[in-house]
């Protein structure tokens, strides 16, 4: 019989979801949007979130950050969390009952409906994570995040919770924390006031379903390199038309896939431009 986790293994981690030295002495803002994450590495976080502007905005209450460590939650003395696989094969596998109680311990106080608070299980199996995943993300109240670590999670935990599956790219990662860090950056950067200038998210790659034109900036000339004339006209018009076709083609050139979608969308034809 596996042995029952003891209540402190509990009681510890509940505190870590009051998000541990992170936010103390910090404003927190009503209904800021929060991510929580279960994870066998919550050392690992900010991370890269705590820099530049997603760090400012931590600190400043507008986005929260929740630690979830699902090492307490563990059978027996040794909190082991994970088990050879059913059926044989290479390596281990993250126990349903373990990940049950952290995602219970997670679900405390938050909205049950999924498009309010999304559960994103970060895994090489789901739907490549797309910029409107992270707008989805960012206007709902929150995400709850499962990192995985070994060859993954019990299947059951994801029809149980209703999880969804979001994947960083086809490769594979040794755990879902970087991935994890990656979404919410994706995310957080969206929510109003994280950057200085909003503007910048509406017309970056992807917002408009192309890629971005090229950026240049000073030298003007640099190693014989003149930057493009156009941009020094002061013709914002021209400008304007200049960078709409940089960003045509080269979504043309680069993304085929995101090129047919676009001229799916406007009504062109994809050998004609
Ligand atoms: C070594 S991987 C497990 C790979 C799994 N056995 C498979 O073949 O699909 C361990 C964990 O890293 C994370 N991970 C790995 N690659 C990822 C990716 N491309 N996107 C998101 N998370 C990833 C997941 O959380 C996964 O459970």
């Amino acid at each position: 019989m596996p042995e029952k986790p003891k209540s402190h293994g509990r009681l510890k981690t509940t505190a870590t979801l009051k998000p541990r030295a992170l936010l103390q002495d910090k404003p927190e803002l009503v209904g800021a949007w929060e991510a929580r994450i279960i994870t066998l590495f919550p050392q690992a976080f900010p991370g890269v979130l705590g820099e530049s502007l997603t760090g400012k905005a931590l600190q400043d209450g507008l986005w929260r950050l929740g630690l979830i460590d699902l090492r307490p939650f563990g059978e027996g003395k040794h909190r082991n969390v994970d088990d050879t696989p059913a059926g044989g094969g290479a390596g281990m596998v993250l126990r349903a009952d373990v990940l049950g109680r952290a995602l219970d311990v997670a679900a405390e106080g938050v909205p049950t409906d999924r498009a309010r608070w999304p559960i994103v299980y970060l895994s090489p199996r789901g739907r490549p994570m797309q910029q409107t995943d992270a707008q989805r993300f960012a206007k709902a109240d929150g995400i709850t995040l499962l990192c995985g670590r070994f060859e993954g999670v019990d299947e059951r935990v994801l029809e149980e919770y209703g999880i969804e599956e979001v994947s960083l790219g086809d490769f594979i990662l040794t755990g879902g924390e970087i991935a994890a860090q990656a979404l919410i950056d994706a995310t957080v950067r969206l929510i109003p006031n994280v950057l200085g200038n909003q503007a910048s998210t509406e017309e970056e790659s992807f917002s408009n379903g192309l890629l971005e034109h090229p950026q240049y900036t000073r030298p003007a000339t640099w190693k014989g390199r003149d930057i493009p004339p156009i941009l020094r006209s002061g013709n914002h018009a021209e400008m304007e038309r200049w960078r709409k076709q940089q960003s045509l083609d080269l979504t043309r050139a680069r993304r085929p896939d995101l090129w047919r979608a676009y001229c799916k969308a406007h009504g062109l034809d994809p050998e004609q431009g």
